[in-house]
Order: C-alpha cells, then sequence, then structure tokens
C-alpha cells in the first residue's frame, strides 16, 4: 500500500468504524491491511473502501481485524500468579476495597480472572472492577460472561476447579455471581476521558500496534489516572524503557508502580524490594 493510499485509508476508516490509525505503527498497520485487503473480495484498496461504505458487516469485520480480540482466562498465567501472591496483598494492605480497571479486556476473561483472585483474597469484599474495551461487539460477549471455548478457560480449572464455570450449550459461561462483579463500558483509550483513582490497572496486549506516540501519551494518562503508589499490569511482550521519566518505579517484569514522592527521592518501598527478586 502507496502513502496515499494509506492517508485515504486513514480517512475512510475514522469516518466508517470511528477508528483513528494515526495512533497506530504506519509500516505495520499498512502492512496488515494490505494482506485484510488481498483476502476480501475487493481487487484494490480503493474498491475495497468503496464497498465498505455499503457493507455494514464488512465494517463489523474490518473493526475486529483491527483490534484483535484474542484473549484468555489468566493469559500468561506465571505474571496472574505475581498479581495474586505479591501485587494485590500489598494493595489490599493500604486499602481493603480496591478499584481497579482492565483497560482493553476484550471478552471479558482478564477482569473476570481478577475477580476470580480477589473472591480468594476477600471473599467478603465486593471490589470495583471497571473493564472497558473500543469493541462493543465484544463487550456484549464478556458482559454475558460468554460463551468461552475450552483452551480459553483452561487456566481456570488449574487454579479453581468448577467453581466459578457452568458448561453450557457446548460452551463455557461464567456464573452469574462473578458476572454481577464487573461493570462492562464501551471506551477507547486513544480518545475518551479516563476516569481516576485505580489502585491497579491492567492494560495488557493492548498497545502492541500503538505508535510510540500514542503509548507514551497512554501511559501519561495512566500515571495520572493512577493513585499513588496504584500498579499499572502489562502485556508478557511489553515494556515501559521511559518508565523513570513517565514517573514509574518498575516492580518486576510486567508491573509498574506510580512512585511515592519519597520513593522518588531514592526510597524504596518495601515490597518493590522484595518484588526485586521475582
Ligand atoms: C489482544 S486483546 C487483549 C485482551 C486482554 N487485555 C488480554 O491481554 O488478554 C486487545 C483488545 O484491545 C482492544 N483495543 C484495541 N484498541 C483499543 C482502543 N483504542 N481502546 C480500547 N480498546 C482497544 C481490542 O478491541 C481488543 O479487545
Amino acid at each position: 500500500m502507496e502513502e496515499k493510499e494509506y492517508a485515504y485509508a486513514k480517512k475512510k476508516i475514522r469516518e466508517l468504524i470511528k477508528v483513528d490509525l494515526d495512533n497506530y505503527g504506519a509500516a505495520q498497520m499498512m502492512r496488515r491491511l494490505d494482506g485484510f485487503v488481498a483476502r476480501s473480495k475487493a481487487p484494490n484498496v480503493a474498491s475495497y473502501f468503496k464497498l465498505l461504505e455499503k457493507d455494514p458487516e464488512e465494517q463489523v469485520r474490518l473493526r475486529d481485524f483491527l483490534t484483535i480480540n484474542v484473549s484468555e482466562f489468566f493469559r500468561d498465567m506465571v505474571h496472574f500468579k505475581v498479581l495474586q501472591e505479591k501485587i494485590l496483598p500489598s494493595l489490599l494492605e493500604g486499602n481493603s476495597r480496591l478499584n481497579i480497571w482492565s483497560a482493553g479486556c476484550s471478552h471479558g476473561a482478564e477482569p473476570y480472572s481478577i475477580a476470580m483472585i480477589l473472591d480468594r483474597l476477600t471473599p467478603q469484599v465486593r471490589h470495583r472492577i471497571l473493564a472497558t474495551d473500543i469493541d462493543i461487539s465484544i463487550l456484549k460477549q464478556a458482559e454475558a460472561g460468554g460463551p468461552y471455548r475450552s483452551a480459553e478457560v483452561r487456566n481456570v480449572a488449574k487454579l479453581f476447579g468448577t467453581k466459578y464455570l457452568v458448561f453450557r450449550d457446548g460452551a463455557y459461561w461464567v456464573s452469574d455471581e462473578l458476572r454481577e462483579r464487573i461493570t462492562f463500558r464501551q471506551h477507547d483509550l486513544t480518545r475518551d476521558p479516563f476516569e481516576s483513582g485505580f489502585d491497579l490497572i491492567v492494560c495488557r496486549n493492548v498497545v502492541i500496534y500503538f505508535s510510540d506516540e500514542a503509548k507514551k501519551t497512554l501511559r501519561r494518562r495512566f500515571y495520572n489516572a493512577l493513585k499513588p503508589g496504584g500498579i499499572l499490569f502489562i502485556g508478557a511482550t511489553e515494556t515501559i524503557l521511559d518508565a523513570l521519566e513517565l514517573g514509574f518505579q518498575r516492580v518486576c517484569t510486567c508491573f509498574y508502580r506510580k512512585t511515592l514522592p519519597a520513593a522518588r527521592k531514592g526510597q524504596t518501598s518495601a515490597v518493590t524490594a522484595e518484588l526485586r527478586g521475582v
């Protein structure tokens, strides 16, 4: 795809499916779009976008492709173990009712995994878990609590047996009791306002296609949305190279703490020191 075609594609995508590709890395996005158009019925980019204008189903297909909804319960389990054994207990020391945001939650496996862990750690407490995604159709599945394929729930059985899942109509569903603990909402991380006062923000495998500039802006906004001492939990293949500049202290792989004023002057909190070995 040439630059001119990409500029046209960005304009049509912004108009028709409300996704702003300026926030995504250009070279990678051009390659992905080339592949997508080649697999469509259209012979070239211009005719693909003509077709897109008239075909709402194709608009949904393209939006799904651009946003990629792949997820599973306890994805990269080793990091959920750290969340359960170190991060959440340390947050609970300072605050008995946590305010958590799963940003880019896809079909809900991520916030439901967090709700399961919290139910084990603090069975009597109803924490607030907000879960958002840009993609309204995937949020419908999240809100319904399923259906999930066995590959997507494979880690649940290892950790919690059959406690939170029911098997119905050939698929897995989370229990109503768990479903009621999450608030799902449509939200675009690149354009919508952020709430603040979070103890934990989980944003994993969402920014992989974002441009460096969009990633930096997003992380600055996450910093502002966290309470002092709050934690940002990112994907296993991601790192925040400019963490210190942004005001984050790396706790261990995937976890960054919004530094407290004292820590910025060179002190290290006890939990951060302990986690250095993780
Ligand atoms: C690969 S899934 C990750 C799901 C989950 N966080 C995980 O790690 O398993 C990426 C999700 O990010 C969402 N997403 C992409 N761009 C977004 C944006 N600008 N704002 C909010 N969500 C976005 C997609 O719709 C998709 O559901």
